[in-house]
């Protein structure tokens, strides 16, 4: 079965040509980055904007490099929710155009179950049970999966999200939006014990909380100024090393607790460097497999909304004209 995915939820306008929801034919993305680092955050209504302006090019040229037409595609898969809603009102009603267009069924795919089953596109895919971790802009989740379309949600963040906490510690420490990658960078030539910043582990369960790090950081840098320089790089590593520890301990404790041998690392804080190692690492020392995707596949892309559609569209869910975007759909 060939499924084009369609992903407009947040500031990147992507499509990918999937097939029978593993093999990758074609992933572009058209990222809008430069447009919202102006405003040190992603802008609504630019966003929606420039998906209007990209949507259609990104899918010619995913459909050209698959060498396929949309005669060839089977199902449509678009991002329903969660995201900004004018931003994945675009992709939902260019779905629903080419679908009533060419006759091809559409499917409402859930981001963060994209995200999750982005580790579909492993050759070595885990089936379920796993335990997966979505870290990204927008969420921070744990979800004990026994089968596709069966999530728990077993933890979450209290307060900011994961990529949330880089991209205001970067904003802090002047660094461009998104910070992930800029403090990922700086992390490597710094220091992770430089600076002893929290850890916060509330209570005997699996949520996590990062406004008490951001704080921190922001205490550190009124105290002695924006550091510049080895200083800089040893802040990021020691900011990175806390946000790292947190996540990889909770994940294992979760496993431990309940009885998972494989775990899923994604979304796109999964691409951070410091954070694949120590969750490696730590379930190697615990005698656990750690599923993770390739950075490509982290960030948001169509190919996972592709897999999540697709998934789906095998447990029966159907796109009707009536399907509308859900800005704040839980998995
Ligand atoms: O999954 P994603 O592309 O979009 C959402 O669904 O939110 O995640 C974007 C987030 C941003 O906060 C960005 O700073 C973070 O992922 N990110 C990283 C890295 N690359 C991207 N965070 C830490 N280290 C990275 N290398
Ligand atoms: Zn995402």
């Amino acid at each position: 079965m060939l499924v084009l995915g369609l992903e407009t939820s947040c500031d990147e306008t992507a499509a990918a040509v999937v097939e029978d929801g593993r093999r990758v034919l074609s992933d572009v993305v058209s990222t809008q980055v430069d447009i919202h680092r102006r405003w040190g955050g992603v802008v609504p209504e630019l966003a929606s904007r420039n998906h209007i302006v990209q949507v259609m090019p990104v899918i010619h040229e995913a459909l050209t490099r698959a060498q396929k037409t949309l005669d060839d595609v089977d199902l449509i898969a678009v991002t329903s929710g969660p995201g900004l809603i004018g931003a994945l009102l675009v992709g939902l009603q260019v779905a629903k155009g080419l679908s009533l267009a060419t006759g091809k069924p559409f499917v409402g795919a859930n981001h963060l179950e994209g995200h999750l089953l982005a580790i579909r596109l492993l050759e070595d895919a885990p089936e379920p049970p796993f335990l997966g971790l979505v870290v990204s802009g927008g969420h921070t989740s744990l979800y004990d999966v026994q089968a596709f379309g069966h999530y728990k949600l077993v933890g979450s963040t209290r307060d900011d999200a994961a990529g949330e906490a880089y991209d205001k510690t970067a904003r802090i420490l002047g660094l461009p939006y998104p910070g992930g990658q800029p403090i990922d960078e700086l992390a490597k030539k710094g220091d992770p014990a430089a600076i002893r910043f929290p850890r916060a582990l509330p209570g005997d369960n699996f949520d996590v909380s990062f406004s008490g790090l951001k704080t921190a950081v922001l205490h550190h840098v009124q105290k002695h100024g924006v550091p510049q320089g080895q200083a800089l790089n040893d802040l990021c590593a020691s900011f990175q090393e806390a946000v790292a520890d947190v996540l990889s301990k909770k994940l294992v404790a979760a496993a431990r607790r309940l009885g998972h041998k494989n775990l899923v690392l994604c979304g796109g804080v999964a691409a951070n460097s410091r954070l694949r190692a120590l969750c490696q690492q730590r379930a190697e020392e615990r005698g656990l497999r750690m599923f993770l995707p390739p950075v490509r596949l982290c960030t948001d892309n169509g190919a996972m909304i592709a897999v999540a559609g697709y998934e789906a569209w095998r447990r029966g869910l159907r796109g009707d004209f009536r399907l509308a975007a859900d800005p704040a759909w839980r998995m």
